[in-house]
């Protein structure tokens, strides 16, 4: 049986033209016509093709042994877009062959091949995409996450930071201390992204999210079959967190058991996983945290005493909100900025009088507690400044019971006698520069060496009364 050419490449799916040495196209099969949206009758022996830009190097190659590798081939590939009359769109990519004349070894014809590489191209643009956007997200994450995320100038919270980025870049285990939203775990993935594990995953884990068993399987992972309804393994977090770094939140909510498997893990680097028969090495940095004193947990015999050794290598002790209430101001900013970014809505102001509510409170959930508080205002504000009426309620009852300006200070300055002086001397030193200066706030800030805004906060702090009436009605964060 003889083959009859032209029908056999009818049923190729991929598109086949032939393009004669005067460049004369002389067959295109149904897939091309596909392809190119063209009927042949439009274009065989009508339409001519270029191909003087593969001509040189074919000709080269037929002078050789007038025969082509595979390696020629594929840089003979040429990719484009076509668009079709209902402005569907198609990538193609075509391969060209040529076919010599047997006697004169001259190029007699060139085959084009014709692929659609439509999807292909979706998945690799969606590559490019992905990587790109994942990169961002590297950065976004390394920023987000950096040590300057932390916002604060209180000599607490740069103690804080100091001690975080002097252990960064050790193995050491680090004790976070601090109430509930001061900021633990932000901290944890500062230390994570300034260590050489940055590029390796930092994975949280809540010791008192989960009962006891349950917090072991999430903690080691399992094995297939190592209890009923165990169908397949499953890998825990220590693993999810192999060279990277492992948090260990609420640590005191650890029962006595998983105590003594911990501290087998920090000790001899080493687990294993629910119902397996080796152990696994634990190749991770651990970061503990705990809100609450563990030193009598230890004297009373329910946290153990040698795994509170290894833990408090290097504890580092996150302030609450209330004992830094001078970083307030600038959360506030950034959380408005951190807002605007997400929700594409601006506050442009914050009253001076309803600033100094908010430094007036005694701020229980520390930071969460106020980035709530200002997420609730952003989305419920109708103007783009924040006025006292704005507040939440118990904020403004509890502030103006004790109202900060008034000179007596609130019970949260009666914890210390240093911290009522200094903040007597400071309030002094501002009253006298405004003094010296004529009450001119510019140049008393200079006197302090302070900027502007800082020092308005200050004085906002421990005497309003020092704004005239139109200065004192807008604060501009
Ligand atoms: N100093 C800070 N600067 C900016 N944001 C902070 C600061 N401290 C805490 N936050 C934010 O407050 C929230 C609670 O912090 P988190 O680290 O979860 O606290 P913790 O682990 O102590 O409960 C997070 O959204 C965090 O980004
Ligand atoms: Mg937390």
């Amino acid at each position: 049986m003889r083959y009859d050419l032209e029908y056999v490449l009818d049923s190729a799916l991929d598109g086949v033209l032939i393009v004669a040495s005067d460049h004369r196209l002389v067959l295109f099969n149904r897939a091309c016509e596909e392809l190119c949206d063209t009927s042949r009758q439009d274009v065989v022996d009508k339409a001519y093709w270029k191909l003087s830009d593969f001509h040189q190097s074919w000709e080269a190659i037929s002078k050789k042994d007038g025969r082509i590798t595979y390696g020629e081939l594929g840089a003979k590939k040429e990719r484009m877009m076509l668009t079709h009359k209902e402005g569907k769109r198609v990538w193609v990519e075509t391969i060209y062959t040529p076919i010599f004349d047997k006697e004169t070894g001259e190029i007699a014809y060139v085959m084009g091949v014709i692929k659609d590489i439509t999807e292909l191209k979706r998945i690799e643009d969606e590559k490019e995409r992905l990587q790109k956007e994942l990169g961002n997200i590297r950065r976004e994450l390394e920023s987000k996450y950096d040590f300057s995320a932390i916002e604060g100038t209180s000599s607490q919270i740069l103690h804080a930071l100091k001690l975080a980025a002097q252990v960064a870049p050790q193995n050491t285990t680090v004790m976070l201390v601090g109430e509930s939203g001061t900021g633990k775990e932000l901290l944890a993935k500062a230390i994570h992204y300034n260590s050489s594990r940055a590029s390796r995953p930092f994975v949280a884990l809540n010791c008192s999210a989960f009962p006891d068993t349950l917090f072991e399987s999430e903690l080691f992972g399992y094995e297939k079959g190592a209890f009923t309804g165990a169908d397949k393994s499953k890998p825990g977090k220590i693993a999810l967190a192999l060279g990277g770094t492992l948090f260990l939140d609420e640590v005191t909510s650890m029962s006595a058991a998983t105590q003594a498997k911990i501290l087998r893990v920090i000790q001899e680097r080493e687990y294993e996983p629910l119902g397996a028969v080796r152990s696994t090495l634990a190749d991770i940095r651990i970061i503990a945290a705990t809100n609450k004193d563990l030193a009598p947990l230890v004297r009373e015999g329910s946290f153990r005493e040698d795994l509170y050794y290894r833990l408090f290598v290097y504890p580092i002790t996150l302030p609450p909100l209330r004992e830094r209430i001078a970083d307030l101001p600038a959360l506030v900013e950034s959380l408005l900025k951190k807002f605007h970014h997400e929700m594409g809505k601006r506050i442009q102001e914050i009253s001076a009088e309803a600033l100094e509510v908010l430094m007036g409170y005694h701020w229980p959930g520390n930071v969460r507690e106020l980035q709530n508080v200002m997420e609730r205002l952003v989305i419920l504000s109708k103007e783009d400044r924040i006025e006292v009426p704005d507040l939440p309620r118990y904020l403004v009852d509890s502030a103006g019971a004790k109202p900060l300006s008034s000179g007596i200070p609130g019970e949260r300055f009666d914890r210390s006698s240093l911290e009522n002086s200094v903040h007597d001397f400071e309030r002094n030193l501002i009253l006298k520069a405004l003094q010296k200066c004529g009450n001119n706030k510019t140049r008393a800030a200079h006197l302090l060496g302070l900027t502007r805004s800082t020092f308005r906060y200050k004085l906002s702090k421990i005497s309003p009364d020092y704004f005239p009436a139109a200065d004192r009605k807008a604060k501009s964060v």
